[in-house]
């Protein structure tokens, strides 16, 4: 796929809310696939049953708007950003938003506790071992 727009990507951690089941996190990926395929964003979305960690790529405005929503989005909280910045080629070009769900606390978690560099190659180094849906 040729790019047309500079490439950029943020890797966040959040909390899933205590109203909320975890089951939401059904109708939170179908409605972002939808979306996301309009807007030319891919990524991974990573849920243990309580934390999301989550690896938005795409051109850098509507990424950047995407976190905007997402932040207020009040079926999470504690949105912390561990990474952000420009990107050469995607990462997840082959699918438009995988969802990887373990039950229980994944080592993921990890992620939560890092920023930065260090946070973005945690959670790359741990991609191999997702169960990934798409
Ligand atoms: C953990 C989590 C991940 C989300 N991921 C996406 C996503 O990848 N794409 C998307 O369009 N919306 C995603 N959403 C939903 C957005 O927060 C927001 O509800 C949606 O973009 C619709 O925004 P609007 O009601 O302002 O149009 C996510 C929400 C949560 C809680």
């Amino acid at each position: 796929m040729t790019e047309e727009q500079p490439l950029h990507e943020i890797l966040y951690c959040s909390l899933l809310a205590q109203d909320q089941p975890a089951t939401a996190v059904g109708a939170i990926v179908s409605q972002a696939r939808t979306r996301n395929a309009e807007q030319n964003i891919t990524g991974l979305l990573v849920f243990d049953g309580m934390r999301f960690c989550q690896h938005l790529e795409g051109p850098c405005d509507a990424v950047e708007a995407l976190m905007h929503r997402i932040e207020h989005d009040p079926r999470h909280i504690d949105v912390r950003v561990v990474y952000e910045g420009p990107l050469a080629t995607r990462r997840y070009g082959g699918f438009g938003m995988g969802l990887a769900e373990s039950e229980g606390p994944h080592p993921m978690s990890g992620v939560h506790t890092l920023s930065g560099d260090a946070a973005l190659a945690h959670f790359l180094a741990l991609r191999s071992s997702f169960d990934i849906s798409s």
